[in-house]
């Protein structure tokens, strides 16, 4: 009888045990990704900590990063606004207006080139633009000096000083460390489980009649998914839809980066996962709302040499155009909702 008891308690003990260890392996686990989103793949020279994206979001949040301290990541990437900043172009330090609209921050993990000419191959790489820009962060002269000052600013303060030994083992830190915890919390902020995905997984209620209509729309009669295709909604190629072209010095885009000819006025597509929430649209900003977008698309684009050969008159009635829009509002989820700005005494000192 003893020998069963004490068999018990040793196996109860032990099943403790395990399920601790179980709950503490989760605990160092990235978050799951939402329905409707395949996994992320971490970078091997950039893996996930918890510590290591708490640092990031810390930093995301943290003006000492501009060198007059009164511009942050989330001031153009504000969560509020899921992560973008609500204007048609940005306004960094000294009230500097930017030439382009702030995209968003979300499911930016399943991408690698990154901006709207993707000029930066990686979230890491990008994570140093901003920090580097005299319209956005810095007043330095230019991007060694920038990078230089940021991190003397961040190393004065003996709160991230420890918190840096912590994730990365050293208290001489970088700007390729601060990049990496910033990319790491970046890859955190997501959006799937949206009725769509729900919709697709089986759940026939979780999209309106009308939003079923318009996904019949955006995938059978705009083809809308000749670009805007798969879980992410983009296949990440850079297009020219007109945005902007009408203009007398037009932004050339992706030609500023490979100068190939026929690039000039291509610009990355975009995801539109929480279109809904992310107005004004384009590159430019300079459609309103998502009613203006499927206005653009309807009547061809903007006419110019290397207008998409997609990009033509689709001779939508009112009814699909109300549709396609509501569909439109089907992709808005979850994932990134839960992102908190810190508290006032949560800023390391
Ligand atoms: C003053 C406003 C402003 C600040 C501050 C700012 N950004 Fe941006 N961000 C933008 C704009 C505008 C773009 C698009 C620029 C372009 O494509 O040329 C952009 C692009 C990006 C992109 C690329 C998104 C995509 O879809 O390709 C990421 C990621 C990003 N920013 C993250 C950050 C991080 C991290 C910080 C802080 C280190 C930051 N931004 C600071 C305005 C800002
Ligand atoms: C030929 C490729 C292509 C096709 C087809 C296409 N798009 Fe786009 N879409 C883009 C590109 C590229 C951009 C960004 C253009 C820019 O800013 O200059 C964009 C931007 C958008 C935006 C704004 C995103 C943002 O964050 O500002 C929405 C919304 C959108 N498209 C919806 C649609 C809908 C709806 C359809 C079908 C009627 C469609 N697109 C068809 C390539 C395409």
């Amino acid at each position: 009888m003893a020998d069963v008891r004490s068999k018990a308690v040793v196996s109860f003990i032990l099943l403790a045990i395990v399920s601790c260890l179980r709950a503490l392996a989760q605990e160092h686990e990235p978050p799951r990704e939402p329905l409707g989103l395949p996994p992320i793949i971490w970078p091997e020279e950039n893996p996930y900590t918890p510590e290591k994206a708490e640092l990031g979001r810390l930093l995301y949040f943290d003006k000492r990063l501009s060198s007059d301290g009164s511009v942050a990541c989330a001031t153009c990437h504000n969560p509020a606004n899921a992560f973008t900043d609500g204007a048609a172009v940005s306004t960094g330090i000294k009230g500097q207006k930017g030439g382009r609209s702030a995209p968003t921050v979300i499911n930016r993990a399943y991408s690698l080139a990154q901006f709207w000419d993707g000029r930066a191959a990686t979230l890491e790489e990008q994570a140093k633009g901003p920090i580097a820009n005299p319209i956005e962060m810095t007043s330095d002269a230019d991007a060694a000096a920038a990078h230089r000052a940021c991190v003397e600013r961040l190393r004065a303060v003996p709160g991230y000083v420890d918190r840096f030994d912590k994730v990365f083992g050293t208290r001489e830190f970088t700007i390729d460390h601060v990049a990496k915890a910033i990319a790491t919390f970046e890859r955190t902020v997501l959006s799937g489980n949206a009725p769509f995905d729900k919709y697709k997984a089986g759940d026939k209620t979780a999209m309106s009649e009308d939003q079923v209509r318009g996904m019949k729309v955006f995938f059978d009669k705009a083809t809308c998914d000749r670009c805007h295709i798969g879980f992410n909604f983009t296949d990440g190629s850079y297009e020219n839809i007109g945005i902007g072209m009408d203009k007398p010095e037009p932004d050339l885009g992706r030609y500023l980066i490979t100068k190939r000819e026929k690039e000039k006025g291509a610009f990355k597509t975009p995801t539109l996962r929480e279109i809904e929430h992310t107005a004004p649209y384009m590159h430019d900003g300079s459609l309103k709302t998502l009613e203006d977008v499927v206005e653009h698309y309807d009547k061809g684009g903007i006419k110019n040499p290397n207008l998409h050969e997609r990009i033509k008159p689709l001779n939508l009635t009112k009814q699909d155009k109300a549709d396609l829009v509501s569909f439109l509002k089907a992709l808005s989820g979850e994932g990134w909702r839960h992102v908190k700005a810190p508290g006032p005494n949560e800023l390391p000192r």
